[in-house]
C-alpha cells in the first residue's frame, strides 16, 4: 500500500494522521482517500483511540482532489468511483475529528475539513471550492456542508466564482472555530483532541451523532434523537462514575462502559 498517511500515536487517546502527498499539494486520489477510510475503519475499533487529529503541510491541507486522477474518468467512470465509498466510510467514522489546517484546502480539501467535526486553522489558510474554474462543481458535499457551515449567501459567491476566502474570514463564517499561527495549529488541534479523550467515550461519541443530526434533521426528529441519546447513557458506568466523581470532588475515571 503506498504511504500517503503518516500516522503518530496514539498518544493520550489521539492518533495523528499527516496527509502526505507532498508534491501534488495533497491532493486526493483514491490511494490516499482509500488508505484514510481504512485508518478510521481501524480507528474506530481501537479503544485506545479517543480522538483524531488530521492534518496537512504547511503549504496545504489539501489542494483538492487528484485532477490529474479525475481525468481518466468519465461519466460511468464516475458513478462507479471507489472514491464515493472511501467518502462514505470518512463521513462513518464514529469519534471526533480535529482538524489542524494550514495553506491550500480547496475542493476536495475544503470538502475533507467540513468532514473533521473542530477545525482549527492557522492565519495563512485558504478555504475554497474552486471546481467550478474547471468547468465542474464540488462533489463531496461542498454545496451542502459549505451552506451549512457558512449560510447560503457565503457558500453560493464561493462555490460559484470559485474564489477562496482567507482563514480570518472563515472564523468569521463559521466554517473553523479558531485561528492559531501557522506553526501552533497541530499544537492546539491535539490540545483540543487531548482534552476530548479524557471524556466519557460514549457520551462523547452520542454527542457527535447529535451534533451531526441538528445539521441534516428537522427540529422535532432532532430533539428526539438527544432525548433518546441522553436517556441510553443513564444506562453507563460512566454516568455513574462522573457523578460519583463531581460529589467526591475528583477526576472522573471514564472506562468506556
Ligand atoms: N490535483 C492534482 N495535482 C495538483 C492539484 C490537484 N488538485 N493541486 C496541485 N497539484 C499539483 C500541481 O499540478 C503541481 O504539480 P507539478 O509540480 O507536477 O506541476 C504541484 O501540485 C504544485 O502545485 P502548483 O505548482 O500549482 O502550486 P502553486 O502554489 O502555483 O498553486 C494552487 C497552488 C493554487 C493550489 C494550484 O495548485 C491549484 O489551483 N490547484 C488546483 C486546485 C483545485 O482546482 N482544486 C479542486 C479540484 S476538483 C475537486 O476537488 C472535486 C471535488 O469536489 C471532490
Amino acid at each position: 500500500m503506498p504511504n500517503l498517511l503518516q500516522l503518530e500515536g496514539p498518544q493520550r487517546g489521539v492518533l495523528r494522521i499527516t496527509l502526505h502527498r507532498p508534491e501534488a499539494l495533497n491532493a486526493l486520489n483514491t490511494a490516499l482517500l482509500g488508505e484514510l477510510a481504512e485508518v478510521l475503519a481501524s480507528a474506530d475499533r481501537d479503544d485506545a483511540i479517543r480522538a483524531v487529529v488530521l492534518t496537512g503541510s504547511r503549504r496545504a491541507f489539501a489542494a483538492g482532489a487528484d485532477i490529474n486522477e479525475m481525468a481518466e474518468r468519465d461519466l460511468v467512470g464516475m458513478l462507479d468511483d471507489p472514491r464515493q465509498r472511501h467518502w462514505a466510510a470518512i463521513a462513518r467514522f464514529s469519534k471526533p475529528i480535529v482538524a489542524a489546517i494550514n495553506g491550500f484546502t480547496l475542493g476536495g480539501g475544503c470538502e475533507l475539513a467540513m468532514h473533521a467535526d473542530i477545525r482549527i486553522a492557522g492565519e495563512d489558510a485558504k478555504f475554497g471550492q474552486p471546481e467550478i474554474n474547471l468547468g465542474i462543481m464540488p462533489g463531496a458535499g461542498g454545496t451542502q456542508r459549505l451552506v451549512r457551515a457558512v449560510g447560503q449567501a457565503l457558500a453560493t459567491q464561493m462555490v460559484l466564482t470559485g474564489e477562496p476566502i482567507s482563514a480570518r474570514r472563515a472564523l468569521e463564517a463559521g466554517l473553523i472555530s479558531e485561528i492559531t499561527q501557522p506553526e501552533l495549529t497541530v499544537e492546539r488541534a491535539t490540545a483540543i483532541a487531548e482534552r476530548i479523550a479524557e471524556k466519557a467515550p460514549l457520551a462523547v461519541r452520542l454527542a457527535k451523532e447529535a451534533l451531526h443530526k441538528a445539521l441534516d434533521t428537522d427540529l422535532a426528529t432532532g430533539l428526539r434523537f438527544e432525548r433518546h441519546a441522553f436517556t441510553v447513557l443513564a444506562g453507563t458506568a460512566d454516568r455513574e462514575e462522573g457523578i460519583k466523581a463531581f460529589q467526591e470532588k475528583r477526576r472522573a475515571q471514564f472506562t468506556g462502559r
